[in-house]
């Protein structure tokens, strides 16, 4: 299949494989390749009514050299364990799960964006519960798979400030709930509090703390980051946002670039006050955020572009992922290791 690059979105496109393995009397198999799209499921699978379902979310580029390497895969077995925990899901051993997404690209080379286009391959490892049941418990049996698409750069015509409303007395996470991990559940609660914020002209909506809606928390599928009028990289710290990859990295690289970091909590009358205001993952590294409304309010960032802290971040990040700027951290893992 002939792949038209510049065309590519954030849409599921095929590839020629996915890796399977199956949890089975208290153990996971040596897992296998597959080439459908199909599973088949118990009606009564513990994932379809109870949610034991959780995933994950990382990325592999062609770089520079033309070598293909995968960002801080490590650091997605380890989150993907923690929710496996939390949900009493069997863990999976961290080297196998390192090796199983290299093999996956490695068998899927041909729909890595080439270097240049701005595209990457977006790599999604999913896990859930199979057992049928119909009484409450956890399940028995678990698949993980790992899929991949190839994704297009984010910002195509240049990079565009979203607007993000605060979903006013909608929460997408309980105070000692789930909001820590990556269950499924989570994004389903998201979907109606970011449905109410386009519907009133905003792209994602912002949550406050789920206790007392006083704290700044995250977006619905990215970290809160903000650059105060003093310089310094702000970022919650809450017991309720999902610990993200990017957001870990844009601290250490904000300490490279001797820009001072803050991870504390961020009161929702602090957002008149930033300079720069975005949201960080996977997906984009960073998002600028134009507007934040509020009730009546609404705060303004700017519609220009990236202000020049997260900017700078931004482009240490992509040239990173892209082999373009030193690995001095080690975050990048080589396809062929
Ligand atoms: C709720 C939420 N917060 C933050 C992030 C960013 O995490 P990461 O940087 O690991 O992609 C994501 C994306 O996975 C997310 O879904």
């Amino acid at each position: 299949m002939k792949i038209e690059w510049d065309k590519l979105g954030f849409e599921l496109l095929p590839t020629k494989s996915n890796i399977r393995f199956r949890y089975e009397d208290g153990r996971w198999n040596v897992g296998c390749l597959f080439n459908d799209y199909d599973i088949k499921l118990s009606i009564a699978s513990n994932c379809l009514h109870y949610g034991q379902t959780c995933f994950e979310g990382l990325k592999a580029f062609c770089c520079r050299d033309n070598k293909v390497r995968v960002f801080r895969p490590q650091e997605n077995a380890r989150r993907l364990n923690s929710t496996a925990r939390y949900l009493l899901m069997p863990e999976f051993p961290e080297d196998k799960f390192v090796d199983a997404v290299l093999t996956l690209v490695k068998d899927n080379l041909d729909y890595v964006p080439p270097y240049g286009t701005g595209g990457s391959l977006y790599i999604r490892p999913v896990m859930f519960g199979t057992t049928p049941q119909i009484g409450i418990s956890p399940s028995n049996e678990y698949e993980l798979i790992i899929f991949a698409s190839p994704v297009g750069p984010y910002y195509k015509g240049g990079i565009k400030p979203v607007d993000a409303m605060i979903a006013d007395g909608l929460d997408r996470a309980a105070p000692k709930g789930t909001g820590h991990i990556k269950v499924a559940g989570n994004y389903a609660a998201s979907l109606y509090p970011t449905k109410c914020a386009k519907d009133n002209g905003c792209s994602v909506a912002l949550f406050l703390d789920p206790k007392n809606h006083e704290y700044v928390e995250e977006f619905g599928t990215s970290n809160f980051i903000a650059i105060t009028r003093d310089g310094v990289y702000a970022t919650p710290d809450s017991g309720s946002v999902l610990p993200s990859i990017i957001n870990k990295s844009l601290i250490q690289l904000a300490g490279d670039l001797d820009i001072p970091v803050e991870v504390r909590p961020i009161h929702k009358s602090e957002l008149p006050e930033f300079a720069e205001v975005g949201g960080c993952g996977t997906a984009v590294v960073i998002t600028p955020v134009g507007k934040i409304f509020y009730k009546n309010e609404v705060y303004d960032y700017g519609t220009a572009g990236m202000g020049p802290v997260l900017k700078k971040l931004y482009q240490t990040m992509v040239g990173l992922q892209y082999g373009e700027i030193p690995d001095d951290h080690h975050w990048m893992v080589d396809v062929d290791k």
